[in-house]
């Protein structure tokens, strides 16, 4: 009885039909829609910071093997999710999912993942943001008090990041409003932060020594892996692409062309970055907070450092957007579920937007933009994510075998093979990350645990 209530299932007819639970849109995208949607999400702080760090601590030059790693691992993930975007074109992404295929317990928890993903993710991009934007007024002259530049780090002098949080408290009033990223504004950020991407690269491309590659694996094969689980937040967003699938024209066709083209778009950009970058600095000089910028400082070029850091800030803010929206979002539906407290999905009238779950949202990310800092937070994001992967690249196995579920969609190729390898190489991902992240991400789940039982399933409307 005990263990049947915690594998209690949605019936996918409730998800599709019911009105209330989910809302229907006018299926209008496209698949070139859907890359610059998937490369607005994407493209943020993995690009303009994390090659710097990640080469100066764990891949050196090889930072371009890290990359093509990840990238590997996200296409294969990323086909298993169009399988599912296509079998159940619901909202909710890996917890509605979830809550399909494997039960209540297991939703519960692949949404608990969920919202650390989104929420750390929000609140890492805001700090990388605060890095840029910084970097950016410097450029005027304009300095802010060191104290509240960044978060709690005592021997540097620093206590709160006051533009992280501001940042994001800035969005969620966005979102409260009932702004809604439009694809037009999208493609707009998106081409001005390729455009800036791609100015880095050609003007980079004329400064490169390559020297500065050599050695090119100075902490071996296994810093590139543990590089490899790092640079994995690059990519994240195209999970966002997915949950798009009831606005698609012609899903089966142009779902996976969408999220396969975003993130063939970010690999090549990103290949290209990490050449350049290690190329015209030394890998050891790239531990530091805006390294793209940095890269273009050293050699003079000081009015371009400016326009990518402009355009990096501009850029970042979209992946706030969508990640904060996509969390929002989650809570909102957990609430329905009754997962959460019910109120976290009452919905403004006015607005039509569930403000309370916005804000409530909101303000734990603002407090962890604020004072943890930022690589402790991109570990503990992809922790959340890899899970998710993990739990979606199995699902399709038991997906194909639920009958009761019909897709006339896009299939994963190679079946069962990839979805295996994919689980696998999530799996093998998540084991380098490191121990003080396996931590953390336990404490999380424990917590997690804990509400399902005291709360949450009591209150789930599946009780009834
Ligand atoms: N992929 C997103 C970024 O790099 C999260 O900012």
């Amino acid at each position: 009885m005990f263990l049947k209530s915690l594998l209690r299932k949605k019936p996918l007819e409730s998800l599709i039909h019911n009105k209330s639970e989910s809302i229907h849109l006018k299926k209008m995208l496209g698949a070139m829609d859907l890359i610059f949607l998937g490369v607005g999400a994407i493209v943020g702080t993995g690009i303009f910071i994390l090659p710097g760090t990640i080469a100066a601590l764990h891949s050196g030059p090889a930072i371009v093997i890290s990359f093509v790693i990840a990238a590997i691992v996200c296409a294969f993930a990323a086909l298993c999710y169009s399988e599912f975007s296509s079998s159940v074109p619901v909202a909710g992404s890996a917890y509605t999912y979830g809550y399909v295929i494997f039960g209540e317990l297991i939703a519960w928890l692949l949404g608990w993942a969920l919202l650390l993903e989104y929420g750390l993710a929000v609140a890492s991009v805001a700090s990388g943001w605060s890095s840029y934007f910084q970097s950016l007024l410097s450029g005027f002259n304009i300095h802010i008090p060191t104290a509240i530049s960044g978060a709690f780090n005592p021997e540097a002098g620093t206590y709160v990041n006051i533009p992280a949080i501001a940042i994001v408290a800035i969005i969620a009033y966005l979102l409260t409003r009932g702004i809604r990223e439009s694809t037009r504004v999208n493609a707009f950020m998106v081409i001005l932060k390729i455009s800036v991407i791609l100015l880095f690269i050609l003007v980079g491309a004329f400064y490169v020594k390559p020297d500065n590659w050599q050695p090119f694996m100075p902490f071996g094969f296994s810093g590139v892996l543990n590089g490899a689980a790092l640079v994995f937040f690059a990519y994240l967003g195209f999970d966002a692409v997915s949950s798009a699938a009831e606005e698609v024209k012609n899903p089966q066709k142009n779902m996976p062309i969408g999220i396969i083209g975003s993130l063939l778009v970010c690999t090549v950009l990103y290949i290209a970055v990490s050449i350049v970058l290690t190329g015209i600095v030394s890998y050891q000089d790239l531990n530091v907070a805006d390294p793209v910028a940095f890269a273009l400082q050293i050699i003079h070029q000081d009015w371009i450092a400016g326009i990518v850091s402009l355009g990096a800030v501009v850029g970042m803010i979209t992946v706030i957007l969508v990640m904060l929206y996509g969390g929002t979002r989650l809570i909102y539906a957990m609430g329905r579920d009754g997962l959460l407290p019910r109120s976290m999905a009452k919905i403004d009238e006015k607005t039509n937007v569930p403000i309370k779950s916005t804000w409530a949202y909101s303000v734990v990310i603002m407090f962890f933009a604020g004072v943890v800092p930022l690589n402790r937070l991109a570990e503990l994001v992809n922790m959340g994510t890899l899970f998710a992967f993990m739990m979606v690249s199995i699902g399709i196995i038991f997906l194909r075998r639920n009958k009761t579920i019909t897709n006339r969609g896009f299939k994963t190729p190679f079946y069962p093979v990839l979805p295996i390898i994919s689980f696998v190489m999530c799996v093998f991902l998540i084991t380098r990350l490191s121990a003080e992240t396996w931590i953390a991400c336990g404490i999380w789940f424990v917590f997690g645990l804990i509400w399902y039982f005291t709360y949450g399933r009591k209150h789930s409307l599946l009780n009834k």
